[in-house]
């Protein structure tokens, strides 16, 4: 080092500055181990993890058969209580566009897109998740109360993104047992 340079990391100024970078870094350290604990305790605690299996499933042929043939699509009630969703999001709605479902039970959704990445969001709840071709996207939620819930696609997918929507109708878990007496898949589609 010569002189002047010596001179220079001996300044005030010098001693100053790496005394707030060596702060600064240990705030940064700080902060990674807040969070490794928070995912630590996310994952451990409230077992929150990233899916633990992922579902496969042919983009190209989803309208040709099986799940989600669009005669399967909508709701349906499980032989223990619980209600399975299945839905199709492609450029530029949502199949079915109106889905019904009952208050205090547990709603599986299951849904798929046959072209694009599209985003599904149910306003007011936490389910909010991306549908990508090729895999099946599932996401539990219940609901308390009756009411209507929007559900925009959220991912841009082309030119018409913006009018791709669709809508979770909740209802009284009584009258909606009573719909699928008659009807082995319930939609509010009218
Ligand atoms: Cu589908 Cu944006």
């Amino acid at each position: 080092m010569s002189e002047e340079t010596s001179a220079l990391h001996d300044s005030p100024g010098a001693r100053l500055a790496a005394l707030v970078e060596r702060r600064w870094a240990t705030v940064s350290v700080l902060i990674l181990v807040v969070f490794v604990v928070v995912a630590a305790f996310a994952g451990i605690h409230q077992a929150t993890m990233p899916q633990a299996q992922v579902e496969t499933i042919s983009p190209t042929r989803l309208h040709l058969g099986g799940e989600f043939v669009e005669t399967n699509l909508g709701s349906a009630v499980e032989p223990d209580g619980a209600v399975t969703v299945r839905a199709v999001g492609q450029q530029y709605s949502f199949t079915p566009q109106c889905m019904i479902v009952p208050t205090d039970s547990l709603i599986t959704f299951r849904v798929a897109s046959p072209d694009v990445i599209h985003g599904f969001l149910i306003e007011g709840t936490n389910v909010n998740t991306m549908l990508v071709p090729g895999y099946v996207s599932t996401a539990n939620v219940r609901f308390d109360k009756p009411g209507d819930h929007l559900m925009p696609c959220h991912e841009y997918c082309g030119v018409g993104h913006e009018g791709m929507w669709a809508k979770v109708r909740v209802i009284d878990r009584a009258e909606f047992l009573k719909m699928a007496e008659t009807k082995p898949r319930l939609t509010c589609v009218e």
